[in-house]
């Protein structure tokens, strides 16, 4: 009887075996593809508990079961032929990008995130026209990003932030019709703002050294836009009102550029907008506070501080913090003067309810009792050298 069972059992195998054999494996440029990527990795920089320390090369990449090879780090078409994802474990991989990544041609998504990964990236990658995820972030990726970074068109997340990219944009990503969410920031990007991604939902690209104005060009035509990040840069010019009317706007960060202005509007364009959060700290924004801020109806977090506004706190701003959602409300370092509205100092009043600071300005009695009014006022003299000597508190 156990000898039935042992034969059972062999001639069961033998049949898996053959199957196994007769089961198309992975296509011999995708092996060397994936044997050339783990050969430009440093072999220390590789854990032998890691995904890419399972790959053993003595077994094929895509057959199934991946019992103790392969176990991670890729995934396959369904006929086991094809690689169609290559996304590493973040343990510290050190290395550069082999150009013959390019064979890859069914890969849909590169993740090689919270690597040491460094060098340039080898235009041949640029040829992945599947390729919908790149995600490169936080490696040591250096060298300009090339015009080729448009024939991706099928791209649909882009992720290249905290490398030490350098150059210029291309002129124009308007061919990235399927890009919704774009991230470059912590580069060492210059140059202007290219014409962005028509379908574009995300943007960031903080703390780079781009240069320029916001310009109605590179915004065109992207109605689906909800985030702009862009401080740290050396942005200049006007934030015009068309930029804060872009019909999906929620939140703009442009802190810590060079702005010199901020647009009024006709009030009543604003009615229908999402704005949430606007930032713009840090400039260098002359004139009187944007007073149509107020009449963007979702609008609960106005930072504006450490400008060179002057004149008063406008009144329209208490009103929305008293009667619909502002919340957050920055102000201080500016210049601003004259009495701020009472309705703010009231204990347990509406207008108590925000949080911010109107301190470091010239106003005339913010009382110190209240946290609004943290930190104290300028010194008079700085404050005459803008208002003349007869400032009008
Ligand atoms: C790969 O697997 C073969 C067969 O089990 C084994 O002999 C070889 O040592 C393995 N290679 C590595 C690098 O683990
Ligand atoms: C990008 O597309 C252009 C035009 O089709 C082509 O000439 C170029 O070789 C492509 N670049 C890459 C890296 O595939
Ligand atoms: C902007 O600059 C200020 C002062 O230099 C700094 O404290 C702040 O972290 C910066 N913010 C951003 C978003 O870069
Ligand atoms: C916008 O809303 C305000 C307040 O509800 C209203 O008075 C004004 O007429 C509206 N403007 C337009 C252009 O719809």
């Amino acid at each position: 009887m156990s000898n039935f069972l042992f034969l059972l059992l062999l001639c069961v195998s033998s049949v898996f075996l053959l199957l196994s054999q007769i089961q198309a494996a992975t296509l011999p440029s995708d092996i060397n593809a994936l044997k050339a990527f783990k050969a430009s990795i440093n072999p220390n920089s590789i854990p032998s508990w890691s995904c890419l320390g399972s790959w053993n090369f003595s077994f094929d990449p895509c057959s199934l079961p991946h019992r103790s090879y392969f176990v991670c780090g890729i995934s396959c078409s369904p006929d086991s032929t094809r690689v169609t994802s290559l996304v590493v474990d973040p343990v510290g991989y050190s290395g550069t990008l082999t150009p013959l990544l390019s064979q890859l041609t069914q890969l849909t998504q590169l993740e090689l995130s919270d690597n040491s990964f460094y060098g340039t990236i080898p235009s041949s990658i640029f040829s992945l026209t599947s390729l919908e995820i790149l995600s490169l972030r936080s490696n040591y990726f250096s060298g300009n990003i090339p015009p080729s970074l448009t024939n991706l068109t099928s791209l649909q997340s882009l992720d290249i932030s905290n490398n030490a990219f350098t150059g210029t944009l291309p002129v124009t990503l308007s061919s990235l019709s399927s890009l919704t969410s774009m991230d470059l920031s912590f580069n060492k990007l210059t140059g202007s703002l290219p014409k962005l991604p028509p379908n574009l939902v995300q943007l960031a690209l903080k703390a780079n050294s781009l240069s320029g104005s916001l310009s109605q060009s590179s915004f065109e035509g992207l109605t689906q836009l909800e985030v702009v990040e862009l401080s740290a840069n050396r942005l200049t010019g006007d934030v015009q009102g068309w930029f804060f009317l872009l019909p999906s706007l929620q939140q703009v960060d442009l802190a810590n550029n060079s702005f010199t202005s901020v647009e009024i509007w006709k009030p009543g364009n604003a009615n229908n907008s999402e704005l949430v959060a606007v930032d713009l700290g840090f400039n260098k924004l002359e004139g009187y506070l944007p007073i149509n801020l107020a009449s963007f109806p979702k609008l609960s977090a106005v930072t504006l501080r450490y400008n060179r506004f002057r004149g008063p706190i406008p009144w329209d701003y208490y009103k929305k913090v008293r009667d619909q959602n502002l919340r957050r409300l920055f102000l201080d370092g500016n210049f601003l003067n004259g009495k701020p509205p009472a309705g703010f100092f009231v204990a347990g009043g509406s207008g108590s309810s925000v949080v911010g600071s109107f301190g470091d300005n010239c106003l005339a009695s913010c009382p110190a009792s209240s946290q609004l009014c943290l930190p104290s006022q300028k010194p008079t003299s700085m404050c005459r050298q803008v208002y003349g000597h007869k400032p009008s508190l």
